[in-house]
Formats: structure tokens, sequence, C-alpha cells
């Protein structure tokens, strides 16, 4: 009979479980957890023999998880919730020496998001950061947990549970190769930039979803050349010539824009806004307190596009 036998389950086979069973995958689950694919099957093997049944089925490179599986997972999840829920207690008795502090931010704020974690821990040395990327659906779909201290995205959807703390402005820029016959002129009729072959950000990026926004007031549409899911990879194809884009000029701060040209597009740049968002139900730690704190005083200049550097 299938039964949960707490001395011979390690809180480490839970916290594998759950990565397969949150990201669907063992390669996935290997990445996010740093351990290697043998390691993360030999303790899923352990954990299933030691419950007594199976806890997931496997066809292939899918997945799915059994009824008892589903069990075991949740169990897991309210677990990890226990075990963060004491650490932060202990934080707070301790005081702010150390702790942890869990970010999950989108693809376009790792930029500059590394810049002001690297000063906040040069104050508070002892606190150890999680920090996790990914584009604004997927940050979105996770703000129904209790898992991060803040997200960090634009556009934040309005829920009774979250708070959000606006803290930086954000400009998408038009951009095109360093030689390109618009990179001479002012005010160029945003029509006339539309007609360019333009290089996007995928469906689900927050990027996209400003200029989505921005053309639906203008009611306008862009000349989709191609779909590319990196701004990296959109300024070298700006660079080599394939197209012309608009991006986060946080990208160009700290990407680099060496073989770029800003373009003086009318109505461009798009202004939005960075917010660190929360969920209510997770308990404000001192170390994510302070963060708020530290996150208010700073000037952040230094994090925006010097436009007479370009
Ligand atoms: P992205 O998000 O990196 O998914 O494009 C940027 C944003 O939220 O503004």
């Amino acid at each position: 009979m299938a039964k949960f036998h707490k001395r011979s389950c390690t809180i480490r086979q839970l916290e594998i479980l759950l990565a397969v069973y949150e990201t669907g995958s063992v390669t996935r689950a290997s990445e996010q957890l740093h351990l290697t694919q043998p390691t993360i099957s030999t303790q899923l093997k352990k954990l299933a023999d030691s419950v007594g049944t199976p806890l997931w089925i496997q066809s292939g490179r899918q997945i799915s998880f059994t009824e008892s599986g589903k069990a075991v997972a949740k169990g897991a999840m309210e677990m990890m919730a226990c075990i963060d829920r004491l650490d932060m207690r202990l934080q707070a008795i301790q005081g702010l020496t150390a702790g942890q502090l869990k970010l999950a931010v989108v693809t376009t704020a790792k930029y500059f998001i590394p810049h002001l974690i690297g000063q906040f821990c040069e104050q508070f040395p002892q606190i150890e950061v999680d920090f996790r990327v990914g584009n604004r659906q997927s940050i979105v779909k996770q703000v129904d947990s209790v898992d991060e201290d803040f997200w960090v995205f634009s556009h934040p959807p309005e829920h009774e549970h979250l708070e959000t703390y606006e803290f930086l402005p954000n400009r998408l820029f038009a951009i095109g190769p360093q030689n390109h016959p618009l990179s001479q002129r002012k005010k160029i009729p945003f029509e006339e930039f539309a007609r360019e072959p333009i290089l996007m950000r995928e469906p689900g990026s927050g990027t996209r979803y400003a200029i989505e926004n921005f053309l639906k007031e203008r009611f306008s549409q862009l000349n989709v050349r191609m779909t590319i899911e990196s701004n990296e990879a959109i300024r070298h194809s700006v660079m080599s010539g394939l197209g012309v884009s608009i991006l986060s000029e946080h990208t160009l701060t700290f990407g680099g824009h060496t073989g770029l040209s800003l373009l003086d597009v009318e109505g461009l740049p798009i202004h939005t806004r960075w917010y660190l968002v929360r969920n209510k139900n997770r308990p404000m730690s001192p170390v994510a307190e302070k963060l708020l704190e530290f996150v208010g005083k700073r000037n952040t200049q230094e994090l925006t596009l010097q436009l007479e550097g370009f």
C-alpha cells in the first residue's frame, strides 16, 4: 500500500519532484536545480520506492503525474512554503545579517536588475539572491504563487492579492543599423518607419505587449519581418542589416549599442514603467523590506539610456 514514509524521504527529493512537476521535464528541472539528469532520476526513483507507488508515467519525453504523484507534489509545495516561512521568521529574529531574496524578472529587466542588486548586496553581503528570468507571460503566470519575494515586469495585472511598487521608467526606442538611411533623418513619420522590415519580440513578451498597445492606440501596423525570442539576437540582427526594431533602453544601455543608431520616429519612444510586484499572501521578509527601501532611495539615472552617448 502507498504510504509516505517520512524517515526514508528527504527534503531534497521532494524539492526535485516539485521541480519536475512544475517544469514538466527532467531536463528543465536539472537546469533549474543545477543537478545532472541521472542524479534527478535516481533521487526520484528512491522517492517513488519509498512511497511504494508510481508517482508519474513517462512516455518518451512526456511526463504525466499519477494521482499519488500530484498529491506528493502538493504536499511538497506546502512543505517548501512552510520552510520559507520558517526562514523568514529566523531572519526576523536574527535581524538583517543574512537571508534570502527571491526574485523573478522579465528578460528585459535582467540587464539592469543585477546592477541594482549588486549595490544592494554590497550593503548586505550576507544576503543570498535567488534570481530567475522569463518573459512577461511566464512571469504573469506565476503571480498566484508565494514562491518569490518580488517579480519585476511592466504592465502588472490588477489582482487583489498583488501589491505593486513602480520604480523606474522604461522607454522603448526605435533602432536601426548605424548606416541606415533613416538614421540621418529627424522626425520620421511613424507610417514611414512602419513600412521598414521589423524584427519583433515573441508573443508573450512585455516588449511586444507594449508595442501592440501603442499600435492599437494609433490604429497602425508594423511590417513584421521576423519574430525573435531574444533582445540580444534582435540587436545583432539589426546590426547586420536584417531590419529595424523597437527595444527597451535597458537592452541598449547594458547590452551595448555599437553598430546601432536610434531612429527619431514621431510618437516614439514608447513610455512604460517597471514595477516590483509581490503577492501579499507571502509574508514580507526583512530582506524584502530593505530592498524596497533601497530601491525607493536610489538615483536611477545610471540605469537609463544616456542619449548623448549614442
Ligand atoms: P519582456 O518584458 O522581456 O518579456 O519583453 C519586458 C516588459 O515587461 O516590459
